[in-house]
């Protein structure tokens, strides 16, 4: 399939996570094998483009190509505004939210709310389209409420509008989290289109992940949850569908060496103070499963530092690591 000039074959992307796929966070999983990463969203409001949340949002620096900026609003003249000014300062693809369950951005509807007014998606998307060089995807939900899932309808003035790929995660805005994502209504999109579809939804393990290409049909899968605290899935996934086979989990080193680059990363682009907080819910999510986490985890949430931070997650790391050698030599003993 193609997104513009990119070419990928069965792609694994990263979904876009606010406060969760920041630069540092895109960089490592795209090491790790995601073939696209999105970027958290940024809003179309003009006047928030020089807050420091925006500038964050919008820094590409070191990250290889494709690079993905998404962005969410419900005001076309704002939308285009935003789309022209993130291709200006690099982006490689656009990606429009209406995916996400926030309520309203700029007093207008925006993110999954947009998708109970056809007549405005396709303003948006084909003013969108028509307003930058760069190829525009779009991310939805399957529709606004169970009783209304107009996916297919959606999917359809996505390519009308000239939208190059379409994301769908597998439940409607109302929904929010709660059940299990479906894949009825994204195998029905997909039928009904032409431009590829990447489904999303409780893509946990690389066996799901090839579950759902086979119920869907879908040119390619996006992980989000599954991915913190566990980049390695997208090499896992991609192992997976080749080989039929797993890939060994990473050991606790590799996790170490993995999570201290993450922590340094974050660190430069955030500061000490906001790059300490930030690293913290990261942390958690590695340590998940790990023996001793909880109390590692209260341990770690009071430093301040970030020193103390890395020393502390290199230590809890190692001394992980030296507990496994033991079960596999004591086993061998
Ligand atoms: C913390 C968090 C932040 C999210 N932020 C965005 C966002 O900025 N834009 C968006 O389109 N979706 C956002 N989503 C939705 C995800 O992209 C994805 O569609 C959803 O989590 C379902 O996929 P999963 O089951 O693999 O997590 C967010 C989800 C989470 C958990």
């Amino acid at each position: 399939m193609h997104v513009g000039q990119f070419e990928f074959d069965c792609p694994v992307v990263l979904a876009p996570m606010a406060g969760v796929t920041d630069r540092p966070f895109r960089i490592l999983c795209k090491r790790l094998g995601a073939d696209l990463a999105v970027s958290e969203m940024v809003t179309s409001n003009k006047a928030l483009f020089a807050s420091r949340k925006s500038q964050t949002r919008m820094n590409h620096e070191g990250e290889a190509s494709p690079k993905i900026i998404q962005i969410a609003g419900g005001d076309v003249a704002m939308m285009v505004e935003a789309a022209q000014m993130n291709a200006d300062l690099g982006a490689d693809i656009i990606d429009i939210n209406m995916g996400c369950p926030a309520k309203k951005v700029c007093n207008k509807l925006a993110g999954s709310a947009l998708l109970s007014d056809e007549l405005l998606v396709a303003r948006i998307l084909e003013s969108v389209v028509a307003s930058v060089d760069v190829p525009v995807t779009l991310k939805i939900r399957t529709g606004p409420s169970p009783d209304n899932r107009n996916g297919v309808v959606i999917a359809r003035i996505a390519q009308e509008s000239g939208i190059a790929m379409l994301s769908v995660h597998g439940r409607t805005r109302a929904d929010k989290f709660l059940g299990n994502a479906e894949y009825q209504t994204i195998a029905e999109i997909v039928a009904a289109v032409n431009i590829p579809v990447i489904a999303n939804g409780d893509i946990n393990t690389p066996q799901q992940a090839e579950k759902v290409l086979q119920l869907t049909g879908a040119a390619g899968v996006m992980v989000g949850r599954a991915a913190q605290g566990n980049p390695w899935i997208f090499q896992q996934i991609i192992h997976f569908l080749k080989t039929g086979e797993e890939l060994s989990p990473p050991t606790a080193n590799e996790k170490a060496d993995v999570l201290k680059w993450h922590l340094q990363n974050l660190y430069d682009l955030y500061g000490e103070y906001s790059g300490v907080r930030i690293a913290r819910k990261h942390i958690a999510w590695y340590c998940k499963g790990k023996k001793h986490a909880a109390q590692f985890r209260s341990n770690v949430y009071k430093l301040e530092s970030t020193t103390e931070q890395l020393d502390q997650v290199d230590a809890f790391f190692r001394s992980a690591a030296l507990e496994n050698m033991e079960s596999v030599t004591g086993a061998v003993a």
